[in-house]
């Protein structure tokens, strides 16, 4: 999250190349809508956010105005630029932290969809929240106004390690706020964190062990990455903090998946386990399975029929843009074939789903002998790969962005 890439300078315009028609009426459409407000910026977090302080001069209640206008500006650059309308099957709210804002207000953002678009019957509308900023009222109120399933961040049940993240919230208060959501209707899904300074497998059970007492539909568990620039890499640098290495970070996702597995609780992509079919992200899904979405907001990313680009990262030059009527991406690329077939290797070996064997050696010949040598390691199912798939087991789910690189020749 730290810098955007280096890419072709899009025009003022916004207008695509017609590569991005292609293949469109058969591809799911989905959009992202940032929202770059926390109250507290936690010290190991990189993404695009900002707290009051920092941000004086973009306020969160103009804020949706800018997201209406890229909304109606998307909107004009897919028709002109001839990508067939289609429904939208999935939004999802991310920050940040959306909830900052009313419910009205992102009910606002859905009904705008809803008119530049339609919303599929069936769309799954996910918000993102910290538990603190959710109450009955509020997950009542974000239901009434469309919104399908909250993804909220508990990160952890352990005290200590809170702290350690600079997570305000209390963990007492997360049951009530489960129960609430799901009372609501919503469906819910758990972000944890493994891997934090002075976490004990002992605190790591006991968080997964909390989590799973509140049967969320989803659970969502990353390791901790300490990105460079972030307080808690100062901290680690400085020696206040012990970072955690990579082979216990490696034991905690197999308690993890195994406690998981024994709740019911089946992985469908290397971060992310579902109780059922239906409580998976389905707009996760989307980009790891090469779907058409676009991002608004500042430093979003945007991808239709294998052209990306990205926003300008700053609120305010996003803001400046919007408002003038322009394209707020600052870089764009096209994928060329190699390159996107490289992406659909790298994301598909981290879903269940996996890859069919053959899309992999005819366009590598070499991997057939690499994917024998992963299968003797015991880094891929067998009875998958006797039916002519690519599916990791749990130890290749640890190395799958290594042996991704390798299968695509990297
Ligand atoms: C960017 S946050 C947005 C949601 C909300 N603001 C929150 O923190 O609960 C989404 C998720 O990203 C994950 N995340 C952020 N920074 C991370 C890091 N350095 N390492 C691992 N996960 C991280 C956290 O699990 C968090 O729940
Ligand atoms: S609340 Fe979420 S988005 Fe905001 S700083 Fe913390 S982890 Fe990052």
């Amino acid at each position: 999250m730290a810098s955007l890439p280096e890419g072709d300078i899009p025009p003022t315009d916004g207008l695509l190349p017609e590569q991005a028609r292609e293949g469109a009426a058969a591809k799911d459409f989905g959009v992202y809508i940032h929202v770059p407000f926390c109250t507290v910026r936690c010290g190991y977090c990189d993404f695009n956010t900002y707290t009051p302080g920092e941000l004086p001069e973009v306020s969160p209640e103009d804020y949706p105005e800018r997201v209406f206008q890229e909304l109606d500006f998307a909107a004009g650059v897919l028709d002109a630029s001839g990508v067939p309308k289609r429904e939208v099957q999935t939004v999802f709210i991310g920050g940040g932290t959306p909830t900052l804002l009313a419910p009205s207000r992102l009910g606002q953002m859905l009904r705008r969809v809803d008119t530049l678009w339609g919303m599929s019957p069936r769309a799954e509308v996910t918000v993102e929240a910290n538990p603190d900023t959710l109450d009955a009222q509020r997950l009542v109120e974000l239901a009434a106004q469309g919104v399908t399933r909250v993804s909220v961040g508990v990160q952890s049940f352990v005290p200590h390690v809170l702290s350690t993240l600079d997570r305000t919230h209390n963990p007492g208060s997360v049951p009530d706020v489960i129960r609430a959501a799901s009372d609501a209707g919503l469906q819910v899904s758990l972000d944890l964190i493994y891997g934090t300074p002075g976490e004990s497998s002992a605190d790591w059970q006991e968080s997964l062990d909390r989590a799973l007492e509140l049967e969320p539909d989803h659970i969502s568990a990353y390791s901790l990455i300490v990105e460079p620039g972030t307080a808690l890499a100062r901290r680690i640098r400085r020696g206040e903090l012990e970072a955690i290495d990579e082979d216990t970070q490696a034991s905690f996702y197999e308690q993890a998946d195994e406690t998981f597995r024994d709740a019911g609780y089946e992985w469908y992509e290397v971060s992310n386990w579902s109780h059922t079919s239906e409580g998976l992200s389905r707009h996760n899904l989307s980009y790891w399975l090469g779907s058409d979405w676009w991002g608004i907001g500042p430093g979003a990313h945007s991808h239709i029929g294998g052209v990306r680009w990205w926003n300008v990262k700053h609120p305010r030059a996003y803001a400046d843009r919007v408002k003038a009527g322009h394209s707020p991406a600052l870089g764009r690329e096209v994928l060329d074939e190699h390159t996107r077939w490289v992406e659909m290797v790298m994301l598909g070996l981290r879903t269940r789903q996996g890859l069919a064997i053959d899309s992999l050696t005819d366009h590598y010949p070499p991997a057939g002998a690499i994917l024998h040598e992963a299968l003797d390691a015991g880094w891929l199912q067998p009875e998958a790969f006797t039916a002519g798939r690519v599916e990791l087991s749990l130890k290749g789910r640890l190395l799958a962005d290594g042996l991704s690189a390798r299968l695509t020749g990297g």
